[in-house]
């Protein structure tokens, strides 16, 4: 029913100052996260051909960047590192001197106060580019579990200050904080990619990590993109196995998800706005096709909206002038 004309919703819309005060939600750079890919080498600043604006970095290269970065007032970067050596086992994923455990050092060296997660995945380090183990042609779960906390570990021994496991073993959290409180780290939060999708919009990451499956796909452990129950029991598992901040993954086309788990969960829930969702808007961009500022303080309100308190984007430092 009706109660116009005492109604007028237009009434608190007449200036900035009337809108700024009813604002409802508010993005602000302290809630974002900032993805970087390191390569293993010297001197090296490739440019991520399907992520204008992004490189690959070498570690040397890294003090710069993260003093920048930290200048922005952006509060924490997450890391993925490109190896020169892949095999069957991910070596690499948990050597002592891997690129991203040497990544880790030069950054605590320069910006001690940046908040350094790492992205826990075996997918960059495998020579056939799975998250985990493969045992006759299939990705072995309970196998896997050692690799990753190995692999966890190994990132706080270098000093990360939170492990972010995005492999979607089921028990990896669980496992993960078991290392981690055996070594004396209790004290290093976990945050858990818990419903990530087996989705497109990964493309040009995989691109830009070197990381795409060389045979078959992740559908028999990321989740299947209808389903959004099963998204709040991987929620559940992932919280009761010890997650201290939960994930939903890609954000934009699963702003439905990150409702549904920030209705049903009191967790602190990051949302990872991902590799395709920055290719689309950038291209577009850069064919003047539509208004990039516009566009991406737009997602960034609609991810919080939907009720994220952390956002990771390739957008960080661009938002951050912008905010
Ligand atoms: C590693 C990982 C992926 C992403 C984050 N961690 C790729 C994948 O699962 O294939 C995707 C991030 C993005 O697209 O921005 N498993």
């Amino acid at each position: 029913m009706s109660n116009f004309p005492n109604t007028r919703l237009r009434r608190l819309r007449r200036s900035e100052a009337l809108r700024a005060l009813i604002r409802e939600t508010k993005v602000e750079v302290g809630d974002l996260i900032y993805p970087l890919f390191v390569v293993e080498g010297n001197k090296m600043r490739q440019e991520i051909s399907s992520m204008p604006g992004l490189y690959r970095l070498s570690t040397d290269l890294l003090p710069k960047e993260v003093e920048e970065i930290a200048k922005f007032g952006i509060p924490a970067i997450i890391l993925f590192g490109i190896p020169q050596k892949k095999d069957e086992v991910a070596s690499s994923a948990y050597h002592p001197r891997g690129v991203i455990q040497q990544a880790i050092r030069a950054i605590k060296k320069t910006t001690p106060d940046l908040l350094v997660i790492t992205d826990v995945c075996l997918c960059e380090y495998t020579s056939h580019g799975h998250c985990g183990l493969v045992v006759d042609g299939y990705v072995d779960n309970d196998k896997t579990l050692e690799l990753l906390a190995k692999t966890a570990l190994s990132h706080a021994e270098a000093g990360a200050d939170m492990v972010a496991p995005s492999d979607m073993m089921d028990g990896r959290v669980k496992a993960i904080r078991q290392a981690l409180d055996e070594n004396r780290f209790q004290s290093i939060p976990i945050m858990a990619y818990a419903a990530k999708y087996a989705s497109a919009f990964y493309g040009p990451f995989r691109e830009a990590a070197e990381s795409a499956p060389q045979f078959g796909d992740r559908r028999s452990y990321q989740m299947d993109s209808p389903n959004w129950r099963e998204a709040l029991r991987e929620v559940e598992q992932d919280i009761a196995e010890g997650a201290d901040i939960v994930m939903v993954k890609p954000a934009l086309p699963y702003l439905d998800v990150i409702r549904k788990v920030r209705d049903t969960y009191n967790h602190p829930l990051a949302a990872y706005s991902v590799s395709g969702e920055y290719a689309m808007v950038k291209a577009a961009a850069q064919q003047g096709w539509l208004d990039e500022r516009g566009i991406v303080l737009e997602m960034l309100t609609a991810i919080k909206r939907a009720g994220a308190d952390i956002i990771i984007t390739y957008y960080a430092k661009e938002a951050a002038r912008w905010l």
